[in-house]
């Protein structure tokens, strides 16, 4: 064989491989065609990453918004990016301040939207922080364990209301495969002792695990009712959340490590498919975990039932809220 025809069959070959191994990576990609004209969806955490891309998914499939942020500022930079990338002059766009860090955030923010509108289509928990060093919320949880599950929790109670009048209505938690990387002892020792610093890892991994093990609680209070719920692993995606991971928070080695990254790690846009996924999909399944736009088993620990219903009760006790059976 001529040396030239190695070299193309070379390039052929290894151009193959990269493109198969770059598709590997990107993960799954939603390909419901389902529309949301005219229904309101409320992302937490929408100014940044993962909350704003899915924002312009929804936003171009017809549905009006809700952007729950800290920083209402940022907020409102994002809805003119959303609304300049959407191309869509039909919908409405809304920014509200949420901190989740509050509690009292969290009831004023639920009772505004009580009163401005009239039901909601879908609600996703989607605002999250990775790495923080422990402090106490103004409640006196955990910085993390609040923003990543009391905050939800209690924001996803106090607009059930509001999600039952509609016919048919969602609730997507955006967890991680870090639950995998926690056990029952971290479980316990991180709820039981908020004050305790454990590793911002460890306290992650419990945040995201103690998510879905609600989604599955709130799934079974929730079943035959209109509201579908489930938990979604977006996969490793290239967003602001690494800022307090060390090995990336250093601006050279996340400087000389990009080029990798855009290879293996996903764009905001590639890791909100799986929320998209589990808005649109005519799939009925209710208390499970998506990944890659497909059902997933969560890990042994989150699938535990009796756990998830001892949690369940152990997070009221926790927050001082005793709902009602008919609450839920
Ligand atoms: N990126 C990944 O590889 C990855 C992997 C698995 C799971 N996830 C999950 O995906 C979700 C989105 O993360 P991302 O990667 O898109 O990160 P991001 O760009 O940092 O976005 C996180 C969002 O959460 C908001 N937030 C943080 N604390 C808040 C609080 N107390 N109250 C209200 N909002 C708050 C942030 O607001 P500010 O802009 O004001 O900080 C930001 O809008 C998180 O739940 C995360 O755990 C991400
Ligand atoms: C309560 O809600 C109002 C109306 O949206 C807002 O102006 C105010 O800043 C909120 N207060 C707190 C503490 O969140
Ligand atoms: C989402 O997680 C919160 C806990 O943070 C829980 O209260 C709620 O039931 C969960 N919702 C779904 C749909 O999983
Ligand atoms: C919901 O109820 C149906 C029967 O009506 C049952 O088959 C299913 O397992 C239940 N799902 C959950 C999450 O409890």
């Amino acid at each position: 064989m001529p040396e030239i025809w190695k070299y193309i069959a070379g390039s052929v070959v290894l151009g193959s491989a990269a493109y198969s191994l770059i598709k590997y990576f990107a993960g799954g990609v939603c390909e419901c065609p389902t529309r949301l004209d005219g229904l309101l969806v409320i992302i937490t955490g929408a100014n940044s990453g993962i909350g704003k891309a899915l924002a312009i998914e929804l936003a171009k499939r017809g549905a009006n918004l809700i952007l729950a942020c800290r920083n209402v500022k940022s907020g409102l930079e994002a809805k003119v990016h959303i609304l300049q990338e959407a191309q869509n002059s039909n919908i409405q766009i809304h920014v509200k301040f949420l901190d989740l860090c509050s509690i009292h955030s969290i009831k004023n923010f639920s009772e505004n939207i009580q009163n401005q509108f009239r039901e909601v289509y879908a609600l996703v928990n989607c605002a999250g922080v990775f790495y923080l060093p422990h402090s106490l919320t103004e409640d006196g949880f955990e910085v993390t364990f609040q923003t990543n599950y009391l905050g939800p929790f209690i924001l996803t109670h106090e607009l059930i209301p509001l999600l039952k009048k509609q016919v048919h209505a969602r609730i997507v938690n955006v967890s991680s495969e870090a639950h995998r990387k926690v056990n029952a002892n971290d479980l316990r020792s991180v709820t039981l002792q908020q004050n305790q610093p454990v590793s911002p890892f460890v306290s992650y991994g419990v945040s995201k695990l103690a998510l879905i093990l609600f989604t599955k609680e709130l799934a079974k209070k929730l079943n035959n009712t209109n509201i579908i719920v489930n938990a979604v692993n977006p996969g490793n995606v290239e967003t602001a959340i690494y800022r307090h991971f060390p090995p990336l928070s250093n601006p050279w080695l996340f400087a000389i490590q990009k080029p990798i990254r855009t290879l293996v790690v996903k764009n905001p846009k590639q890791g909100c498919q799986s929320i998209l996924h589990a808005l649109l999909t005519s799939n009925p399944s209710t208390g499970q975990y998506y990944s890659d736009c497909k059902l997933t088993l969560a890990s042994p620990l989150a699938s535990c039932d009796q756990i998830s219903r001892e949690y369940y009760r152990v997070t009221c006790e926790l927050i001082r809220w005793f709902p009602e059976e008919s609450e839920c």
